[in-house]
């Protein structure tokens, strides 16, 4: 293979763990990888080892071009900007257009699960991306529809755990979490293939859980009493702004509640395998290695 990689959002938690696995899981030669981000100097680690490092901002229509050219396959990291409706579709939207016009053969896109009429408040964006995706003249794109990281959870538990009480409007809706770093290996994994064509790939975890079957596990693992606490989801979005959340962001997260009610993140496919050729980390792996950093 002498295909030349781009990964963007190669400083994230994820874009760091996609460039381990290239190099240290897939064995791809360095000088095949290029890195964007907006932040060129935080990836001089990379820059050493000799990979391409390049700046692209998707906010910048004009810097994308030159930075995606000479790039045959191109992993778009779906990025963190959430405090506009559409700026995330209008930046997605960008890069698609400028790997066209670089003449990028195949798109990788770290997509969602059922994106298309969902009550998330984020999933226009996906849907919006993978619709520009089959819009395209690209030859060929893999959308990822990643599952939640398990990772996630430490955005609620560690306060939940404090408070011993999880409010929750999720009802018995069941989350198939997977790991970020599996994750990762598995965009890696997309990215290096020689795959042509168009492909959707569901990525979930190895089972789904709800929401008062995470806590068990969880209180189990970390010695510590947590009890669901069912809310309406009015109930949840007023918790959280008096937490301190700005309302539209408070909304945005209440909605995976939603979402998570209606089972629509509780599919677990055998994708996963199907791509990479192992299975992803089990929950109780997981936690047995997060569990201290959950209840600290
Ligand atoms: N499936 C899930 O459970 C889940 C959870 C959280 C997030 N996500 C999604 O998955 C993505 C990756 O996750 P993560 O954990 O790696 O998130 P992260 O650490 O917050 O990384 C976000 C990435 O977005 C990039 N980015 C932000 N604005 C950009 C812009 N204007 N132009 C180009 N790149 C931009 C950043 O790149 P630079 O700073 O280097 O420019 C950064 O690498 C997130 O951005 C989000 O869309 C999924």
């Amino acid at each position: 293979m002498t295909s030349t990689l781009l990964v963007t959002g190669a400083s994230g938690h994820l874009g760091q763990r996609v460039i381990h696995h290239l190099l240290e899981t897939l064995h791809v030669a360095p000088e095949r990888i290029i890195a964007t981000t907006r932040k060129p100097e935080t990836l001089q680690a990379l820059a050493d080892q000799g990979i391409t490092v390049r700046a692209a901002d998707f906010d910048d229509a004009a810097s994308l071009r030159q930075a995606f050219a000479g790039a045959d396959r191109l992993l778009l990291i779906s990025t963190d900007a959430l405090d506009r409706p559409g700026r995330r579709l209008a930046q997605h939207q960008a890069a698609v257009a400028a790997a066209e016009q670089a003449g990028v053969a195949h798109v990788v896109y770290t997509s969602m699960p059922l994106p298309d009429n969902s009550p998330l408040l984020i999933a226009p964006d996906h849907a919006g991306t993978e619709k520009a995706l089959a819009n395209s003249t690209l030859k060929g794109w893999t959308v990822l529809r990643n599952h939640w990281y398990f990772e996630n959870l430490f955005m609620s538990l560690p306060s939940a755990l404090a408070m011993g009480q999880w409010f929750s409007a999720a009802e018995q809706g069941k989350i198939a979490h997977i790991a970020r770093d599996d994750l990762a290996r598995a965009a890696a994994t997309a990215l290096a293939s020689d795959a042509a064509g168009k492909t959707t790939y569901t990525l979930s975890g190895t089972e789904a859980f709800t929401t008062e079957q995470i806590a068990q596990r969880v209180s189990q693992a970390v010695n510590k009493p947590l009890q669901v606490v069912p809310v309406p989801l009015a109930g949840l979005i007023q918790g959280m702004v008096g937490a301190g959340f700005p309302a539209p962001l408070a909304a945005v997260f209440a909605s995976f509640d939603t979402n998570t009610a209606l089972g629509r993140v509780a599919e677990v496919t055998g994708d996963y395998q199907k791509l990479t050729g192992v299975t992803p980390q089990p929950f109780a792996d997981w936690l047995e290695h997060n569990a201290a950093a959950l209840a600290a």
